[in-house]
């Protein structure tokens, strides 16, 4: 069959980001080979030949009544303009067309292949998905413009977002330019809470909380605060005492020049010991004056000594016996509250990553090279940082901790390049992929306190990461929760099946062309199955993620199977012992 011949479709109206189109046929319509869908490519010529192709975003049918006064029913469908096809070459942008358009009928198959071969130069193309209307067509991004900016992958669970996540970085760690052997320089680490990714990444770098060493002495002053202060009460007196007490002791344990030693604050990223900030906050609850406003006091050594901010390094070490007779206007036994709280999470064994030797002993060399797959015996382009086994009250201030050491590892890298070589062109040459599983947890929609530190620091990444080589990947089943300030940054979408409609609507306000509503609009996609949409796409598209290998656990246990199994035993003392741990 010719397809022309029996195509009975003409275009009603043009709108700088929306063509309407009205069909009397939708079966001669359609080519023989693919039924036409939300998201199918129509191709609309114009007398000067140019072809405007354009997604198809809605169906609507319009009932009317023949001359004769029979009904008739016709198609109308809307679509967004995406480009032109002009001498052979496809442009981006639509609003060139010659009016009236001339013809309008289903994009053909080769002139969307040709489209998503030629309009990227071949060590730019980057791909992990098909068409999903026509699978043998590979649907590549540009990989530069994909990486460099925040990617973000949305979608209901069940949608497909963690083989997503685990089909992209697998080829990510694949491509290689020329013949080299063993790892390239591709360098990813991902904040996985729910112990999925290591199954799909085998010979990753896995740091879980068994593992994993953080200097506590890293944190910030915000990070620190939110530790041991009760940040919802606004404590002047504690957040005073603590400063002092931190600053002090990493001036007290400097081994450095004195004139740096003299800049020290609450933000170096300078080694403090945090026993010895225990004993000082300890000595400062129990201080007395004497009738002179003075503090005097005897360390065990019988020597007396005077309470002096600048000048008291004993109160870090030992507890001292205060002579004074009088608490008031003093501390007066108001810490004890603060000094429990510190004493609790120092000797909570499930803080031994942050608080145990290991941690005072780290080095920031060491420390960073753990986060970014550098040392030598674990050496790897991927870092599952598995945090399922950090507790809840400390989850925040570690992703915290971590993405900021990662963001400042590119902001003073770029510092170093620049002053090795004042012709350096680009920033970073080792670029760092932070992903985020489960977004909506770290960096939620709220003001809530428990949630300040974590967002905070990724906020900053997503506002300022790119100019360091420091680039976000998001995945959320709540898009509607997720910051907007983060959301917004984000250039590239894949747009997996969302359910949820408030999601539906916030995914639709971000997303950056006019598409938006195609995404309220899709049919029900299927596992894997999304609208691929950003800078780096060079057409908005509706494709299957391939399918990734190994995959990553799923959390989806089989119950019914299970439970139709003879009964399991327990070891209950095995539980005990693993909870008690
Ligand atoms: N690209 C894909 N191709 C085929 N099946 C997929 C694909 N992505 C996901 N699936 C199927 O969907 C299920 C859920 O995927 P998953 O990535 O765990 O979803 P989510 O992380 O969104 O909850 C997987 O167990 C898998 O069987
Ligand atoms: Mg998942």
């Amino acid at each position: 069959m010719n397809r022309n011949e029996k195509i009975n479709a003409e275009v009603i109206a043009v709108f700088p980001n929306k063509v309407k189109i009205s069909v009397d046929d939708l079966e001669d319509f359609q080519l023989a080979e693919e039924k036409l869908k939300v998201g199918s490519y129509l191709r609309i010529a114009d007398n000067d030949n140019a072809v405007l192709i354009a997604i198809i975003e809605n169906f609507n049918i319009e009932v009317g009544i023949n001359h004769d006064g029979t009904p008739n029913r016709k198609y109308i469908l809307e679509a967004n303009p995406l480009g032109i096809i002009r001498n052979g070459k496809f442009e981006r942008g639509g609003d060139t067309l010659a009016i009236p358009p001339k013809k309008v009928e289903p994009a053909f198959k080769e002139e969307i292949q040709k489209i998503f071969e030629e309009s990227l130069e071949d060590d730019k193309k980057f791909s992990f998905a098909t068409l999903s209307s026509d699978k043998s067509i590979s649907v590549p991004v540009d990989g530069d413009k994909f990486f460099n900016k925040h990617i973000a992958i949305v979608g209901s669970t069940g949608s497909g977002k963690s083989h997503s996540v685990a089909k992209i970085l697998q080829k990510t760690i694949d491509e290689k330019k020329g013949d080299y052997q063993g790892l390239n320089n591709s360098h990813i680490v991902v904040f996985d809470i729910h112990s999925e990714y290591h199954a799909a990444f085998p010979e990753a770098n896995f740091i879980d909380i068994n593992n994993l060493v953080l200097p506590y002495w890293l944190l910030n002053s915000d990070e620190l605060q939110e530790l041991f202060l009760d940040t919802e009460g606004n404590d002047h007196r504690q957040r005073n005492v603590l400063k002092e007490a931190i600053v002090n002791n990493r001036k007290r344990n400097f081994k450095g020049d004195s004139l740096l030693k003299e800049k020290i604050h609450f933000d170096s990223p300078l080694f403090f010991d945090i026993n010895e900030i225990l004993t000082y906050i300890k000595n400062r609850n129990n201080e007395k004056k004497d009738k002179s406003n003075a503090i005097p006091y005897t360390t065990a050594d019988g020597q007396s000594h005077l309470f002096d901010t600048t000048n008291s390094e004993e109160l870090f070490v030992e507890l001292v016996n205060y002579t004074g007779s009088s608490a008031t206007g003093t501390n007066n036994g108001n810490l004890i509250n603060f000094v429990d709280r510190l004493e609790n999470k120092i000797n909570d064994k499930r803080l031994t990553f942050l608080f145990g030797d290991a941690s005072k002993k780290i080095s920031f060399e060491e420390t960073l090279s753990q986060l970014l797959g550098y040392r030598e015996e674990t050496k790897s382009n991927i870092t599952i940082l598995d945090l399922s086994g950090v507790p809840f009250d400390v989850l925040s201030i570690t992703v915290s901790l971590i993405s900021r050491i990662l963001f400042e590892f590119g902001y003073n890298y770029k510092k170093l390049r620049a002053k090795n070589d004042e012709d350096e062109t680009f920033n970073n040459d080792v670029p760092v992929l932070l992903v985020y599983e489960e977004a909506h947890k770290y960096v939620p929609n709220n003001g809530l306190a428990k949630y300040r530190a974590s967002k905070e620091s990724i906020e900053r990444i997503a506002k300022e990461g790119r100019k360091y080589g420091v680039s976000l990947m998001l995945a959320s089943q709540r898009p509607s929760e997720i910051s907007e300030t983060i959301f917004s940054q984000c250039n590239n979408f894949l747009s997996l099946r969302l359910t949820n409609p408030a999601d539906q609507n916030y995914v639709k306000r971000l997303l950056p062309d006019t598409l938006g509503s195609i995404v309220d609009k899709m049919p029900v996609l299927k596992a894997g199955e999304c609208l691929l949409i950003g800078d780096a796409v060079i057409l908005p598209s509706i494709v299957q993620i391939e399918p990734c290998e190994p995959k990553p656990s799923s959390n989806d246990i089989p119950y019914l199977q299970l439970w139709k199994e003879e009964w399991h035993t327990l070891d209950m003392e095995a539980i005990r012992k693993v909870w008690e741990r």
